[in-house]
């Protein structure tokens, strides 16, 4: 694989972590960006070695300069994997307005955010590849989640209208559907409900970040050109969509 810059949005924990390592050791120059745990981004960064950039995916100003920032570092954007992801889990009638902006903002406003800061430069050079990370909950929604289900279903419309725009330039744009998958975010769901979503996964336990990982690096490569505005499902069985 040639010498091209990747940028993972929430790329110093979970699916994020190992998806900027997968993509390091393919030979790629990796940024990744984070935004809330500077303890964990100095951690990763002096275990792997690839450099992390704080700024809020949501915020398309501080978005526009940190892109402006890394471009200068490192080189253009070939490579943009929008992994940044929250939850504010709650049934729509304790939820407030507040989680459910957070929720859209972060997880989907991000993915309008950061392919906007790349489009241009990868339009220039007719080459990019852009992978959004959706989730099983917005192929199927989930009790508790109004919120993220509503804003990763909207990834996989976003993904399939950019993936359209793309198409001519080079550009592929594609989803990655991932199930339970063993990271900080799925251990706060509570033991008694996570017991039972484990009891659904045909394959009998929770995804591993590298799992996810796999996806991207396939998705990513420059031999992957005729694949776009698909979604791939990695899920252990759990959804057949
Ligand atoms: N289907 C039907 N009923 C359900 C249910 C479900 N899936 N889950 C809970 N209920 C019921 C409960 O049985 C309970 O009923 P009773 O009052 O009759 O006993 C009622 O709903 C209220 O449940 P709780 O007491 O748990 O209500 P709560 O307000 O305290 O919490 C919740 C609700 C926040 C949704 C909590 O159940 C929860 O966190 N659920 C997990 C949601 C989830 O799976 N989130 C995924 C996070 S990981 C992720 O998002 C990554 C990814 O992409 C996969």
């Amino acid at each position: 694989m040639s010498q091209r810059v990747a940028l993972v949005t929430g790329g110093t924990r979970g699916i994020g972590k190992a998806i900027a390592i997968a993509l390091k050791n393919a030979g790629r120059t990796v940024a990744a960006n984070y935004n809330g745990n500077d303890d964990a981004a100095r951690a990763f960064t002096a275990e792997t070695e690839i450099p992390h950039y704080k700024f809020d995916v949501g915020d398309f100003p501080a978005v526009q300069d940190a892109v402006a920032r890394i471009t200068k570092d490192l080189g253009p954007i070939d490579i943009l994997v929008n992994n940044a992801g929250i939850t504010r889990d709650g049934t729509l009638h304790k939820m407030d307005r507040e989680s459910w902006d957070a929720v859209i903002v972060t997880n989907l406003g991000s993915c309008f955010n950061m392919s906007r800061a790349v489009i241009d430069s990868m339009r220039a050079r007719s080459f990019g590849r852009i992978v959004n990370v959706g989730s099983i909950n917005g192929q199927m929604g989930q009790y508790g989640q109004v919120n993220y289900a509503a804003a990763k279903s909207g990834i996989h419309g976003f993904t399939k209208a950019l993936a359209q725009e793309g198409a001519g330039k080079g550009i592929t744009v594609n989803a990655i559907a991932p199930g339970y998958v063993d990271t900080d975010m799925v251990r706060a769901v509570p033991p008694a409900v996570l017991e039972k979503i484990i009891a659904k996964i045909p394959m009998g336990r929770l995804g591993r970040a590298e799992d996810i990982a796999r996806g991207v690096l396939f998705l990513t490569a420059d031999e992957a050109d005729f694949i776009t505005g698909s979604t791939l499902s990695i899920n252990g069985g759990q959804h057949m969509y």
